[in-house]
């Protein structure tokens, strides 16, 4: 379902008592916000930070997940584990982890399956890196990674899924990809999902340094639904200002 979503992805920062603090200097920011706030939070920050989100509108997500249920897989951390919880969301084929730790579009795609099954919220990345930017195959990678990692989804798990498009060179990098180009792409991920699955009500992100003085132009285009952000989330203020771009 299409809807305004803003997402933090602190990825390996935040200890425990900076989380519960950033919770509670981010909560009354944006108490009446529009935008969906998620915020995703290391494993070890998780349940500190489900505690500070109870009463507020901020919602918790993780930034990964196996796709087995149990067994010995020594590091690792389930879906059912996330749920039982109350994690409600959880990140799924991040770009870092296809770069550094071996993700595939296979195992992206078996962990969105598992993350529905167990009652998770997959926030699903795709993105090209500079060289496929440069060779012009930005959108055979971003529709081929989205096609994969939506196989065997049914409509209602499309309900309870986000994209993020995050073009790899944009990430950390203080480049952002302009809003048309952005925009651009994530119409091109809708038609691939319009084809797919005979919908495009899907909420889309855009996510590569985002700022909070890029976010308005960003999120005021026809196709982007909020954004996915890495840097700019790890301060409340910073992040209030995203999340009310519109104010
Ligand atoms: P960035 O990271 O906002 O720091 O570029 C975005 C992300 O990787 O999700």
């Amino acid at each position: 379902m299409r809807r305004k979503v803003m997402a933090g992805n602190w990825k390996m920062n935040m200890l425990p008592n900076e989380a519960i603090k950033f919770i509670g200097d981010l909560t009354p920011l944006v108490k009446d916000s529009k935008p969906e706030v998620i915020i995703c939070a290391p494993f070890t920050d998780l349940f500190y930070t489900l505690l500070s989100c109870q009463d507020t509108n901020i919602h918790v997500g993780a930034q990964n997940m196996h796709w087995k249920e149990s067994g010995a897989y020594t590091g690792e951390i389930s879906a059912e584990m996330l749920k039982v919880i109350n994690v409600e969301y959880v990140i799924i084929g991040h770009s870092e982890r296809r770069q550094y730790f071996n993700e595939t579009d296979e195992t992206v795609n078996l962990k969105v399956k598992s993350a529905l099954k167990n009652g998770l919220k997959p926030i699903v990345c795709v993105g090209e890196t500079l060289e496929q930017k440069e060779a012009g195959k930005t959108i055979e990678v971003i529709t081929s990674q989205t096609a994969k990692a939506l196989e065997g989804l049914t409509i209602e798990d499309l309900n309870n899924t986000i994209i993020a498009y995050e073009p790899i060179w944009a990430i950390g990098t203080g480049k952002t990809a302009t809003s048309e180009d952005a925009n651009e792409s994530i119409k091109e991920i809708r038609k691939e999902v319009l084809n797919k699955f005979g919908t495009d009500d899907i909420t889309i992100l855009y996510g590569g340094s985002v700022k909070k003085e890029n976010a308005k132009e960003l999120f005021t285009t026809s196709d982007i639904d909020g954004g996915l952000v890495g840097g700019a989330s790890l301060d409340a203020d910073t992040f209030s200002k995203i999340v009310n771009y519109d104010l």
